[in-house]
């Protein structure tokens, strides 16, 4: 195992927080904490039943961006990860993280194609014969820090909205985890 500590950001239902837990934690890393804005996320019954402290800062509490960020900076420093991993973080940050943190994040689609929160319907719904998956270094720039791995794949005849969608889940679920260890292991 290596002795690296990773905090996991997100916001939903936490498939790819429980997959990075399943396959990863007490074997290749130890996940120290998981952070979430949305006090109703899936995910938090998740990191809880693998015993993964689990830290809810409510971004609706919090007067505007700089301020929420302000916190959740304090709380991951808490913590001295190795890397933060935005899994399904549904957030806008400023530079008080950006500047701050050395994070990467999980886009479901082919950056730059289809940045911002709604990445696999439009992915879906455009004349581009294939969908796919982004990890890419968290910058300043939404969506838009240097990529560190893309995967695709060909939509089908009769491909719906979940059978796309289950596509990208499965190729985060893969690539994901391998390019955390691969980061981690050049550290
Ligand atoms: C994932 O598909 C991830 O790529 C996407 O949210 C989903 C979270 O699923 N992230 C973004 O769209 C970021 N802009 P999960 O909660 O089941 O892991």
């Amino acid at each position: 195992m290596l002795n690296r500590k990773i905090v996991i950001l997100f916001s939903g239902e936490g498939s790819n927080l429980l997959n990075i837990i399943e396959k990863l934690h007490n074997k290749e890393l130890e996940v120290v904490a998981a952070i979430t804005n949305r006090p109703d996320a899936g995910g938090i019954a998740k990191a809880r039943a693998h015993h993964i402290p689990v830290d809810i800062i409510d971004h609706k509490k919090y007067a505007d961006r700089e301020s929420f960020d302000r916190a959740l900076l304090k709380q991951v420093r808490s913590y001295a990860p190795d890397l933060v991993v935005l899994a399904g973080f549904m957030r806008i940050l400023t530079p008080v993280i950006t500047q701050n943190i050395k994070a990467i994040n999980v886009h479901p689609s082919l950056l730059p194609l289809f940045k911002g929160g709604n990445a696999i319907r439009e992915s879906f719904e455009s004349s581009e014969p294939t969908g796919g998956i982004s990890i890419h270094w968290v910058s300043n720039e939404l969506d838009g820090g240097e990529i560190i791995a893309q995967e695709s794949f060909q939509k089908e005849a009769g491909e719906t909205l979940e059978s796309f969608t289950a596509k990208i889940r499965a190729l985060e679920h893969k690539l994901l985890p391998e390019t955390i260890v691969q980061i981690l292991k050049a550290l």
